[in-house]
């Protein structure tokens, strides 16, 4: 399995407090059958984000592990105004591999209404934003909607292993199912933070998505659609989501009245 969501650098962020810490993560991601991870510090108000640290870490990391687990960077992206300027500058810095996908936090109390255009020019640069953990997010749950508009406009969802496991409560469990049957995920990823609380593990959620929606689209939702964004290619599984989203809604009100 490849994990494109990972807080495994020491001392970057609130992720692996320790060198050991990074490197009992890297064992634990070993023994459950990961061969690739993206290191994805967070970049935000509270943990500025250097890319040269994050390289020297990494490399640091993987001097350790050998040739064992593939570990490259990126960089868990919060939407703010600094990051979208310095990530129209800088892709490089912030992509999963330094190819072309793009993590994307959302803040937790606001989307803002410019969000559309903002999505609009991460495309417009040739970038592939990959909304991180929807599930957790109050304001996305409460407007799912809004998800399926992103989707069509082109973005993926990364949804986290360990909500499917309950981690983050059953109604978010259900939902990540909810979101599964209907064709709205196109990654899991560990979002790993630590050994303990929030492991780099997905074998677990990989039996589980296996069991409900049949081995090869957990394969393609574990391995085939992750390596593919490591490498910087297209995506090889890319479900039609059911459901209405508002655009949609708005055309056919817009037929039924002008035509
Ligand atoms: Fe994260």
């Amino acid at each position: 399995m490849v994990d494109i969501h990972c807080h495994i650098l020491p001392g970057v962020d609130d992720g692996a407090d320790s060198l050991e810490t990074a490197l009992e993560m890297a064992e634990m991601a070993i023994a459950d059958g990961i061969t690739h991870v993206v290191a994805t510090p967070h970049a935000n108000g509270e943990y500025p984000f250097s890319s040269e640290l994050v390289r020297q870490r990494r490399d640091e990391i993987q001097a350790r592990v050998g040739d064992r687990l593939k570990l490259a960077t990126g960089c868990d992206f919060h939407l703010n105004f600094e990051n979208l300027q310095a990530v129209h500058l800088h892709p490089d810095k912030y992509t999963i591999n330094q190819k072309d996908y793009l993590l994307v936090e959302f803040a937790d109390f606001a989307i803002p209404p410019t969000i559309d255009d903002t999505l609009h020019h991460l495309h417009l640069a040739r970038l592939n934003p990959i909304i991180t953990h929807p599930e957790r997010n109050g304001l996305i749950r409460a407007q799912p909607e809004k998800l399926r508009r992103w989707i069509h406009q082109g973005c993926y969802v990364q949804v986290t292993a360990q909500s499917l496991l309950g981690r983050f409560g059953q109604d978010t469990r259900r939902l990540v199912e909810s979101w599964l049957d209907g064709g709205m995920i196109h990654f899991f990823a560990s979002d790993a933070h630590n050994v303990k609380s929030r492991p780099p593990r997905l074998r677990e959620a990989f039996d589980m998505v296996a069991n409900r929606r049949g081995e090869e689209a957990a394969t393609a939702l574990f391995r085939d659609n992750p390596l593919a964004a490591f490498e910087g290619r297209p995506l090889p599984y890319v479900p039609e989501p059911e459901g209405e989203f508002e655009d949609a809604a708005f055309r056919r009100r817009k037929r039924f009245l002008f035509f």
